[in-house]
This record gives structure tokens, C-alpha cells and sequence, in this order.
């Protein structure tokens, strides 16, 4: 359940709802890191490999209810898999500094919180996925649900995928599902005011890190 012991370099995640700026946020923790001179793999899920990338498209394209909830935790059960083995692992293994953008806890977030699955069962596919590959730290970004939605609309500018198309309250959910996980897991989660611009939310995190960086 726990990331690889003999690795140097960590394994962080950002989650977070739609439009709170996770992937500007990447790519600044990825480029202050490289200055530090780590080495550092940036990905994302759904997806970060091509296969992971295929089941990326069937998981995003069409309509609300292409799939079942249990169809679509299985679904992103089966891209992590594939990630996790390709891509995270050997990131880890080979002493590099992993960022991946959503995991295991957008799953639970979306998959469980909002859409009524069994958290111990989406754990049960990630243990049989992903052998319960866990990160060392999770930075989840928080910001009021109207200024995310105003901020993912003018991203998406109508072209939102199956998720980002669900209603105020599924959203709701979500962020209320991924602020009981910080809760319980003290230690792995940061909560991060993302409200501020993109330079003081980075200074956020950097600090939040500040006892895992070199
Ligand atoms: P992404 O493209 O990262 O969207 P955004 O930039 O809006 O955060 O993620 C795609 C969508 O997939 C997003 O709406 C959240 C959803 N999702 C899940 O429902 N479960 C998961 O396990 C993951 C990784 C993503």
C-alpha cells in the first residue's frame, strides 16, 4: 500500500475539481524541481501512456451515460494499471521525482463520493490494478465551486468532457469527497488555496513540500 522504499525521488500528486489549475501547477512544481536538478516525469490520468490514453478517450467521449459507475471505476482501474507499471513505477525506481496530475483519489472522489461506489471497493481495484501504489504526498487544490466552474468554462469553451458536463451538486460532491479524504490522511494530503494567482498558489506549494524537497 505504500510507494516503493528504495526510491530517492517521491511520488506527488495534485487533485482537485475542474478548473482549479492543476496542470498550470504541474508544469511550475515540475520546473522549479528541474532547477533544483531532479529529475522529474510529469503525467496525468486518465492516460500517460497510450493505452491508458485509448481508455483515456472512452472514458471522457460521449454521452453522460455511455458507462455505469462500476463500468467507469473499472475502466480507470485498468488505465492506472497500465500507467503505474510503465510509466510510475520505473519513474520511481529509477530515483526520479514523480508528478502526476489526478489518481487514485479523483477516483474515489469521482467514482465513490459522488456517484455512490464503495470506497473499500474502488480500493479493492486499485490493490488488484495497481498493486495499492499510493502517493507520498497529495496536494489537492481548493477553490469555491463557482469561480472553478466560471474558470473550466472559459478553458473547456464548450467543449466539456462527460464529467465536467455533470450538474452543480455532482461537483459538489466531489469536492466534499475529497476534502473528507484530506481529513482522514493528514499526512499525505496539503490542502492548497488556489484562489490566489498562479505564482502565490505555487509559492504554497512549494512550501507545503518544503519537508520532502531536497
Ligand atoms: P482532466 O482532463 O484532468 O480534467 P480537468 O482538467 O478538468 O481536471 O480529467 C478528466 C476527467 O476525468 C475529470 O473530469 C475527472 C475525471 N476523473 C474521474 O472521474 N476519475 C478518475 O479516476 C480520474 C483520474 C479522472
Amino acid at each position: 500500500m505504500s510507494a516503493p522504499s528504495n526510491n530517492k525521488g517521491k511520488f506527488i500528486t495534485l487533485e482537485g475539481g475542474e478548473g482549479v489549475g492543476k496542470s498550470t501547477q504541474l508544469r511550475l512544481l515540475a520546473s522549479h524541481m528541474r532547477g533544483l536538478g531532479l529529475e522529474v516525469v510529469e503525467t496525468r490520468e486518465p492516460g500517460g501512456t497510450p493505452g491508458a490514453e485509448a481508455i483515456r478517450a472512452l472514458l471522457l467521449d460521449g454521452e453522460a451515460d455511455r458507462w455505469n459507475p462500476r463500468a467507469e471505476a473499472l475502466l480507470f482501474a485498468a488505465a492506472r494499471s497500465d500507467h503505474v507499471e510503465r510509466v510510475i513505477r520505473p519513474g520511481l525506481e529509477s530515483g526520479a521525482w514523480v508528478l502526476c496530475d489526478r489518481y487514485i483519489d479523483s477516483t474515489r472522489a469521482y467514482q465513490a463520493g459522488a456517484s455512490g461506489l464503495a470506497d473499500e471497493d474502488i480500493m479493492a481495484a486499485h490493490r488488484i490494478g495497481s498493486q495499492g501504489l499510493m502517493p507520498d504526498r497529495t496536494l489537492l487544490l481548493s477553490l469555491p465551486l463557482d469561480i472553478a466552474a466560471e474558470r473550466a468554462a472559459a478553458r473547456d469553451a464548450g467543449h466539456t468532457d462527460r464529467f465536467g458536463a455533470r450538474d452543480m451538486e455532482f461537483h459538489s460532491n466531489v469536492a466534499a469527497a475529497f476534502r473528507s479524504y484530506a481529513e482522514a490522511e493528514p499526512e499525505r494530503f496539503c490542502t492548497i488555496d488556489a484562489s490566489a494567482d498562479p505564482e502565490s498558489v505555487s509559492a504554497q506549494i512549494l512550501e507545503s513540500l518544503a519537508d520532502i524537497l531536497p
